[in-house]
């Protein structure tokens, strides 16, 4: 049962918010024997709440061996309902609903079956950064971390991937597939880094390492020294020998950075528009700690998905997780 303790800010009331937010929070998640799961991209003191942040793959992992009743998942939907087809007697829960991506809204069902109806005997490689429905009608799942290694399971075979067009042409360069068959689909975050701009903030920092996700654009992805994951990128800002970081990323990274590495210099990447904070995901910071907190108190929302489709869309993810 919730704690009818806890002070509230005001009268009674769907929005009534506790004074000490992040008290109430860690102690709903005591009595809902949740575990917070959070995203890179989320506010810092959403990932300072956390029991476990990651990039999109571990979090696969992690909601898979979550043993807890519930899991309070911050990120956007689809990283949600991968958790739920991993972990079905979970109830998950996300702050915000609408937390949606630019990947998986660029790639509906029926258009994408046409697709794949278009181009028989090709394998499809699908990025997690899709719905469930893509997922169902895919032979391998991948992330940021592991694409080149779940192209190379198809040597030989015409191969279909999707949804991201940026991610396919990286990952056709590496895996030296020139014919791999790519959905068009962007992001729209990674897309409006500015290679024009990039290229005259390097002259300005001879000495500064780039690093890039690969959901940018191919004119961005030329001018990196280093190219992976959200963990990557943390994880070579921190090991880096180069004092001063340019990074092409959403800026959540620069949290963990901080903390893991103070007295490093970073530098965002820039936009094509001077004057927005396009470098931020808009779904991802939907998520915030007072609708974390409503969504404990109320276990709503609620990510569900029906069963039949579940057991379709985890046979690729499953396949995923056992080759990485
Ligand atoms: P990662 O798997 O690198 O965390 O990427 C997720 C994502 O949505 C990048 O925009
Ligand atoms: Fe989707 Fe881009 Fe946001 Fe990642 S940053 S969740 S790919 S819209």
């Amino acid at each position: 049962m919730v704690d009818s303790s806890v002070p509230l800010r005001s009268g009674p009331g769907a929005h009534d918010l506790p004074d000490d937010l992040e008290g109430a929070i860690r102690e709903l998640k005591r009595e809902r024997n949740a575990v917070l799961l959070a995203h890179y991209y989320q506010d810092s003191e959403v990932q300072d709440l956390a029991d476990f942040v990651g990039d999109s793959l571990a979090l696969a992992r992690a909601a898979q061996n979550v043993d807890q009743d519930v899991i309070a998942f911050c990120g956007v939907h689809f990283m949600a309902e991968t958790a739920k087809i991993l972990n079905p007697d979970c109830t998950v829960v996300v702050p915000d609903l609408e937390a949606g991506c630019s990947l998986a809204d660029g790639c509906p069902t029926e258009a994408f079956r046409e697709f794949v109806e278009a181009h028989p005997g090709a394998a499809v490689l699908t990025y997690i950064n899709s719905t469930a429905e893509i997922k169902a009608m895919s032979d391998l799942i991948c992330t940021s971390s592991n694409a080149p290694k779940m192209a190379a399971q198809f040597e030989g075979q015409p191969l279909i991937f999707a949804p991201d067009r940026h991610l396919a042409r990286w990952v056709a360069q590496r895996s030296n597939r020139p014919d791999m068959i790519a959905w068009q689909a962007t992001c729209i975050v990674h897309e409006q880094f500015s290679a024009k701009r990039l290229a005259k903030l390097k002259m300005k920092h001879p000495d500064a390492e780039v690093l890039a996700h690969p959901e940018c654009d191919e004119a961005v992805l030329d001018q990196a020294d280093f190219i992976a994951s959200t963990t990557g990128i943390i994880q070579q800002a921190i090991d880096s020998k180069s004092s001063t970081l340019i990074i092409a990323t959403e800026d959540g990274v620069f949290h963990q950075i901080g903390q893991r590495a103070p007295d490093k210099t970073l530098i965002q990447a820039p936009g094509m528009d001077e004057s927005c904070a396009c470098n931020q995901c808009p779904f991802m910071r939907l998520n915030t700690l007072e609708k974390l907190y409503l969504c404990l108190r109320d276990l709503s929302p609620e990510v569900s998905i029906e069963e039949g489709l579940r057991v379709e869309a985890l046979r690729p993810i499953e396949r995923m997780l056992a080759l990485s």
